[in-house]
C-alpha cells in the first residue's frame, strides 16, 4: 500500500477553474472520505488521482512516484463506481479477473486470486452466473471483488454505495469496515452519506467549490467545526443556526436568540469581535432541551414532531419565519400545536464570524 500526495493540484475545464489547487496528503493505509455538495469536485479529483481525468497542474505522487503522466492501467489504484460498470456479458468470476487477464497474469494466479476476493465478499456460489442475474448487493460485491484481485496500491470509490436500498447499505457499510480492518488498504472514498463518512473516515475532508474547507477527525469536525459551512454540512439534522448582533459586556458576550432573553457566554472563551459585529450562532438540535419557561433561550409552537424510534425531534416555530430543531427523549409527549421553552448549555454554542470563520477559543467535548 501507499501514501498518495497531491500537491497544488487543479482541473480546469478551458477557462472553468474547477479545482483551483489542492494540497492533501492521504496516509499509507488511510481511509480517507470526501464530502461536499453536489458539483463541488469530488468525483473529478478522484477521477484525477485515478487517471481518468487530466491533472490540469500541480503534482500528484503515489508512493515515491510521480504519477502525472502514467495511464491509469499503470497507477496500480484501482476504482469502484456507483454504478458498477461491470461488463454484462461476463461472468462474475471473468469480471473479477479481466483486469489481471489484460495484465497477461497466469490463469492459474488470477483463478487464485478471484477465488479469494470471492471467499472474502462472500460471492463464491455467484462465480458462473453474468451480472444481470445478481441483485444491486451482489454487484456492488462483484466490482469491489474486481478491485481487491488487483491488490492495487490503493482504491478509490465513487459513492459506491448509494444505488443501493437503505437495509443492504448498512450491510454492505459494516463489510466496508470490516474489509477495511482487514486489508489496510489507502483508500479514498467519495459519499453523500453521513452515516458512511462518520463511520468508515479515519479523516474527513469537507470540499466546498473546489477547495478544501477543513479535513479533520469526523467527531473533531462535528464538534468543533471551523466554519459555518462545515458546522451546518456536518450533522443530521443539521445545525441551529441564528443571525445576529454581539452585545459585549464586562466579561460576558450577550446573545439574544429571541427578544425575551440573553445567553451570557464569557467573553474569554470567544475571540473578541466588537459590540454589535454580525455573527451566526448554531447549537444543534440535541444541545438542546426543555426547560422552565423562565430559563428559556427560545419559546415557539411545536409546528412538527418526528418519531424516528431511536430519537425524537421536534421542530419549533420560534417567530421570524423559522423552525428551530430539538432532539426531545424518547419518551416524550410533545405535539403539534404545544407550546415548548429551550434551553442548552452555553459551551455548545458555536459562534461564526460574518466571514463565517469559527470564534469559539475553547474546544467544546462531547458528553
Ligand atoms: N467535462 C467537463 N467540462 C466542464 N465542466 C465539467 C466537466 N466535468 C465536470 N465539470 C464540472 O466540474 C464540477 C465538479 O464536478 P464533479 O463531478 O467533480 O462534482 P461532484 O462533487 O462529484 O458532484 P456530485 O456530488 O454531484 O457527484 C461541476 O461543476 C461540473 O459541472
Ligand atoms: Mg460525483
Amino acid at each position: 500500500m501507499a501514501q498518495i500526495r497531491l500537491e497544488r493540484l487543479a482541473k480546469r475545464y478551458g477557462s472553468v477553474e474547477v479545482i483551483p489547487g489542492i494540497d492533501l496528503t492521504i496516509g499509507d493505509g488511510e481511509f480517507l472520505v470526501l464530502v461536499g455538495p453536489s458539483g463541488c469536485g469530488k468525483s473529478t479529483l478522484l477521477r484525477m488521482i485515478a487517471g481518468l481525468e487530466e491533472i490540469s497542474s500541480g503534482t500528484l505522487r503515489i508512493g515515491n512516484t510521480i504519477v502525472n503522466e502514467l495511464p491509469p492501467a499503470d497507477r496500480n489504484v484501482a476504482m469502484v463506481f456507483q454504478d458498477y460498470a461491470l461488463y454484462p456479458h461476463m461472468t462474475v468470476g471473468d469480471n473479477m479477473g479481466f483486469g489481471l487477464k489484460m495484465r497477461n497474469a497466469p490463469s492459474g494466479e488470477i483463478n487464485e486470486r478471484v477465488t479469494k476476493a470471492a471467499e472474502i465478499l462472500k460471492i463464491a456460489p455467484y462465480l458462473e452466473r453474468l451480472p444481470g442475474q445478481l441483485s444491486g448487493g451482489q454487484r456492488q460485491r462483484v466490482a469491489m471483488g474486481r478491485a481487491i484481485v488487483r491488490e492495487p496500491e490503493a482504491f478509490l470509490f465513487d459513492e459506491p454505495l448509494s444505488n443501493l436500498d437503505a437495509a443492504l447499505r448498512v450491510e454492505m457499510r459494516l463489510e466496508m469496515a470490516k474489509l477495511h480492518r482487514r486489508m489496510r488498504a489507502t483508500t479514498v472514498y467519495v459519499t453523500h452519506d453521513q452515516v458512511e463518512a462518520m463511520t468508515l473516515a479515519d479523516r474527513i475532508v469537507i470540499m466546498n467549490a473546489g477547495r478544501v474547507e477543513q479535513v479533520g477527525r469526523p467527531l473533531d469536525l462535528y464538534h468543533r467545526p471551523h466554519t459555518l459551512f462545515v458546522a451546518r454540512f456536518i450533522g443530521s439534522p443539521a445545525m441551529n443556526t441564528f443571525n445576529l448582533r454581539t452585545e459585549e459586556r464586562s466579561g460576558v458576550l450577550g446573545v439574544r436568540l429571541q427578544e425575551s432573553s440573553v445567553i451570557e457566554i464569557p467573553a474569554p472563551t470567544v475571540q473578541p469581535c466588537g459590540d454589535g459585529a454580525p455573527i451566526t450562532v448554531g447549537i444543534r438540535p440535541e444541545d438542546l432541551s426543555v426547560c422552565e419557561p423562565r430559563d428559556a433561550w427560545l419559546t415557539g409552537e411545536t409546528v412538527l414532531v418526528e418519531r424516528l424510534g431511536g430519537q425524537t425531534y421536534a421542530y419549533l416555530d420560534v417567530g421570524a419565519e423559522r423552525l428551530v430543531t430539538v432532539e426531545l427523549p424518547r419518551t416524550s409527549e410533545a405535539m403539534p400545536g404545544m407550546v415548548l421553552s429551550i434551553a442548552g448549555r452555553t459551551d455548545a454554542i458555536h459562534i461564526f464570524a460574518e466571514n463565517g470563520n469559527r470564534l469559539n477559543r475553547d474546544a467544546r467535548l462531547p458528553g
